[in-house]
């Protein structure tokens, strides 16, 4: 069996410091009019995309706007909202449609000099099989009721296997690369605010978003206003929330 380093020497962020920056992020509205430096920007994009995310198939893409005239066009998308008013917007989409070329990115960009058999094999047959959907949705609806006979005898992942299930799957991942995404800038002092509270329509004519994608949030990215923060922190009790079994 393949060993690696990390196997060893697993690093372990002080969980004072984890619990420090989470603790820190707020979902900030007012923004100052400085700029995000792109080397900051990169630097917590390439943090986001080592979410754990479904079979490694990376199922999102980000648009980065800066463009001042951009920005200007998309704050009336955000219905106006204050913190569309950010020196960085960049849209978060869950991409349910790139799963066949990141299945051949996975043997193109290996890690290793050969890529495993079964690395292949999976990435060749099972992925493709698990994700097609084919025309219409026709192939998922097919696989639905296969599972569902084969699963009288053997417990069987029965998802995803339809269109709406491809889109669950891929925003499932987005979102976990999202939270690296704040949690990152968080990290080097910028502030920022997702956003849901926009005109999809719209957004779609002004970022040119391709359409299978999905824009599942626009981050917001600046230093914090003053005044940034609107209301005290609130979390319900975790009794409310958490079942322990
Ligand atoms: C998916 C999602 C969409 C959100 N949309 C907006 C939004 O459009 N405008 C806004 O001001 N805040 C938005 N928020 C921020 C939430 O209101 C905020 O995270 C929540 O109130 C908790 O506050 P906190 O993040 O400061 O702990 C959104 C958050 C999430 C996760």
């Amino acid at each position: 069996m393949t060993s690696f380093p990390q196997d060893d020497a697993v690093a372990h962020a002080s969980p004072a410091a984890l619990r420090a920056l989470i603790e820190s992020r707020r979902a900030v509205r007012r923004f100052t009019d400085e700029a995000v430096p792109e080397a900051v920007i990169r630097d917590c994009l390439e943090l986001a995309v080592l979410a754990p995310n479904s079979c490694n198939l990376q199922p999102w893409s980000f648009q980065v706007i800066r463009d001042p005239a951009l920005l200007a066009r998309l704050h009336p998308v955000c219905m106006s909202q204050n913190a569309a008013k950010a020196p960085v917007i960049i849209a978060v989409l869950a991409r349910p449609d790139t799963w066949r070329q990141a299945c051949q990115n996975i043997v193109d960009y290996w890690p290793e000099p050969e890529v495993p058999a079964r690395i292949r094999s999976f990435y060749a047959k099972t992925a493709p099989f698990q994700y097609n959907q084919g025309p219409l949705g026709l192939f998922g609806l097919l696989k639905r009721q296969l599972v569902r006979l084969a699963a009288l005898r053997k417990p069987l992942m029965r998802t995803p296997n339809s269109r709406a299930q491809m889109r669950i799957w891929a925003v499932k991942s987005t979102a976990l690369a999202a939270e690296n995404l704040m949690l990152a800038f968080q990290s080097h002092g910028y502030a920022t605010c997702p956003m849901e509270g926009f005109d999809e329509v719209r957004l779609r004519k002004v970022l040119d978003i391709p359409r299978q994608a999905l824009p599942i949030m626009l981050l917001a990215v600046g230093r914090q206003g003053e005044k940034g923060v609107y209301n005290p922190r609130l979390r319900f009790p975790l009794e409310q929330q958490v079942t322990w079994l």
